[in-house]
């Protein structure tokens, strides 16, 4: 009986055999272990999830002792040599490389879609200038949703499509407007005949040329950055995005909820918090004392160590070389020798190494995002423009998986048994 798990309780002495497929047993499956009738049935307790899968998927694949990311069975250091961010977005969302003619056509798509409704400057006016860019995201997000009410009807594939190219194809152009209106700067317009991160970067830093042209060395390393922060299986973000996705919420309110997750320090805010750290070190001679003080337990290594990769990020990889490819076109970056040297340092320590902590993607992102312009507070809307494809194909699975039902985890009571109400005037 190779696949089952016996379990016998000790209570009643009565045996269960519990089928095992795919390394896991249905949590249902329990159930069935009762002492009394009115017993519910044996539950798992399991608080951030981590180890409970809560869906089969075929996008994204992680071994993370081994260090491996695959899309759609793709390594994702192919994709990033090779590919460009439009092409793994079809990947992730079609599961298949898209022939030339279904890319000139989703390339098309995506680029007759990157306006947004002028009301939408409105709400943006509403902001203070001081407000986040990943806040107004989160809102300009959930409002896109009512300009296009036909979204609600997430069982119809053509409409679900329809939202998923206005989504990916709005995203640019609702993060670096979020930014303009933040620096009291006029919002530029979207320019079709730029590529999507070239036309992202137009939207950033278009001043008064005629027509912004993109650096290519920029444009590219934007691709790359966007390929690797696409999708990453269940993490908080796309959870969230499922889980809301599954009571038949609309995808624009579906993903708001994915980029309130992302906004959090613990999950999309960590490349910031490391460029924070880095300037805080300041100079490579205060690195041995940085180390000590993590290692006494006074504060973290920023962008080192992940809760599924026990080995270095292959994303962190791919990220450092592309630091020195820009660094060539906008200069080094003087905090990269305080990066560098965190690095030897901590892979050489036994606290770092018995941890099996190494660098994640967040180490050397931020450095890229801050040499090429973009302020410390808009990298989590850096990585939400991507991931935001990733979120669509995990959503859209969602509701095709006849196994999916509404979300709803079950809990364990720890509050007061039954008593009996007292009215005010009689509570002492
Ligand atoms: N610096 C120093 N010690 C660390 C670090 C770190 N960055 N990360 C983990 N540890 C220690 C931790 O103190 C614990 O030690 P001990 O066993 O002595 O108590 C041990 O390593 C295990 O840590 P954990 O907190 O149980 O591990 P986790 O899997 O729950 O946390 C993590 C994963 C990413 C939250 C954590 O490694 C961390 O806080 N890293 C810094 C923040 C960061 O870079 N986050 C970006 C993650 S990648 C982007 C994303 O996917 O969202």
């Amino acid at each position: 009986m190779a696949d089952t798990l016996t379990i016998i309780d000790n209570r009643t002495g009565i045996k269960y055999d519990v089928p095992i497929a795919d390394g896991t047993i249905r949590a249902e499956a329990l159930r069935n272990i009762k002492v009394g009738d009115d017993d519910f049935g044996l539950m798992t307790y399991d608080p951030g999830f981590m180890n409970t899968a809560s869906c089969r998927s075929a996008i994204t694949f992680i071994d993370g002792d081994k260090g491996i990311l695959r899309y759609r069975g793709y390594p994702v250091e192919q994709l990033a040599e090779h590919s460009n961010y439009l092409e793994v977005a079809y990947l992730l969302i079609h599961g298949e490389l898209p022939t030339k003619a279904q890319f000139d056509l989703w390339e098309r798509e995506i680029t007759h879609h990157t306006y947004v409704h002028e009301f939408l400057k409105r709400t943006m006016e509403g902001f203070r200038y001081t407000a986040h860019p990943m806040g107004k995201m989160v809102s300009f997000l959930a409002a896109l949703s009512t300009f296009y009410p036909e979204s609600k009807q997430v069982r119809n594939s053509d409409v679900r499509y329809q939202q998923m190219v206005r989504i990916i194809a709005k995203m640019p152009t609702i993060a670096a407007w979020a930014l303009r209106h933040q620096l009291g700067m006029p919002y530029v317009y979207p320019n079709n005949e730029l590529s999507y991160t070239g036309n992202f970067l137009s939207m950033m830093f278009k001043m008064a040329e005629p027509v912004y042209k993109p650096h290519p060395v920029l444009e590219r390393a934007l691709n790359v950055l966007f390929i690797l922060h696409a999708d990453h299986e269940q993490n908080c973000s796309t959870s969230a995005a499922r889980s809301v996705g599954s009571a038949e919420t609309d995808p624009y309110c579906s993903l708001s909820a994915a980029c309130a997750a992302l906004y959090g320090p613990l999950h999309g805010g960590a490349n910031e918090a490391v460029l924070r750290m880095l300037q805080d070190i300041g100079d490579i001679k205060r690195v041995p004392e940085f180390i000590k003080q993590v290692k006494d337990g006074k504060g973290r290594l920023m962008g080192f160590g992940h809760r599924v990769y026990k080995n270095y990020d292959p994303r962190a990889k791919i990220i450092k070389k592309l630091a020195y490819e820009v660094f060539e076109v906008t200069g080094r970056s003087p905090l990269l020798d305080v990066a560098l040297e965190l690095e030897k340092i901590a892979l050489d320590d036994d606290y770092f190494v018995k941890r099996k902590l190494y660098p994640n993607v967040d180490f050397y992102s931020g450095l890229i995002y801050q040499a090429m312009g973009f302020p410390m507070d808009m990298f989590t809307s850096l990585f939400a423009i991507p991931r935001s494809s990733g979120w669509l194909a995990q959503w859209q699975e969602m509701i095709a998986d006849s196994e999916q039902k509404i979300s709803r985890p079950r809990q364990i009571y720890t509050g007061a048994a039954l008593r009996e109400f007292v009215p005010l005037v009689r509570r002492g």
